[in-house]
């Protein structure tokens, strides 16, 4: 699969383009070329010092990144979202986009779920692109900090919200291609809501209680 990652310059795009250990094709996104282009060297780098796997990865613009890609992700601050869409628009065709975006702001110490008024921000973005594009939420309970240790042991579940079955299929697909992360259908899209908000109380659950890095497994 070509995987292209908006914003894929960030902490959680660095975490992800690791993670699936050169199995796929990946693109990574930015507002800048140069940019783009520096921070996939550094990914090939790390990666070529991690596995003897021939690695696909480079750095282009964000709307060529999405005209390159199977599989888009949208991995930019929710502030960013829209305008981030803007300029990928004339790119979008049948592609399958993946939001992980959280809505959320400080709040004295700690961090606070803002909802939009569509219901989450993955909601919003399915408003936002043609109706051709299937949008499934995944990702948002990871910490990118653990991701990009790459000595670090993943033993995670990754709920899975989309109302595009065959778009759904293909992102659980995807997402067992990473070691150590279990996929799982969490149902429509609307039900992302769910997703969304469970990162500020995960990472103010660590705060307040002096762990690290808490992510999410069902048993
Ligand atoms: N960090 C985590 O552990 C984590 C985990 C799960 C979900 N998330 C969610 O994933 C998203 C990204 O998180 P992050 O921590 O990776 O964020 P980040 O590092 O702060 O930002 C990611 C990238 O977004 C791009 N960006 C910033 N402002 C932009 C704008 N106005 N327009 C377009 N692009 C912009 C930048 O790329 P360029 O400058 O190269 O364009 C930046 O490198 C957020 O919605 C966050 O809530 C994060």
């Amino acid at each position: 699969m070509k995987i292209a990652i908006l914003g894929g310059t960030g902490n959680i795009g660095k975490g992800l383009a690791l993670r699936w250990e050169c199995k796929h094709e990946i693109i990574i996104g930015s507002r800048e070329q140069s940019k783009a282009e520096q921070i996939a060297d550094s990914y090939a780098q790390i990666l070529r010092e991690n596995t003897t796997k021939t690695c696909n990865i480079r750095g282009v613009k964000n709307d060529k990144a999405v005209a390159m890609a199977d599989i888009v992700i949208v991995a930019v601050p929710y502030q960013a979202l829209k305008s981030l869409v803007d300029s990928i628009q004339p790119s979008l065709t049948n592609q399958v986009i993946i939001s992980l975006v959280v809505p959320m702001e400080k709040q004295n110490s700690y961090l606070k779920y803002v909802q939009p008024d569509d219901g989450s921000a993955a909601v919003k973005l399915k408003k936002l692109v043609p109706d051709t594009i299937g949008v499934v939420a995944a990702f948002h309970n990871l910490s990118a900090k653990k991701l990009c240790n790459l000595e670090s042991h993943l033993d995670y579940d990754v709920a899975v919200c989309g109302s595009d079955k065959e778009a759904k299929k293909k992102v659980i697909k995807l997402i067992e291609d990473i070691n150590g992360i279990r996929a799982l259908d969490g149902g429509e899209l609307e039900d992302a809501v769910v997703i969304e908000s469970l990162t500020p109380f995960l990472i103010n659950l660590a705060r307040r209680n002096n762990l690290q890095e808490l992510g999410v497994k069902f048993v």
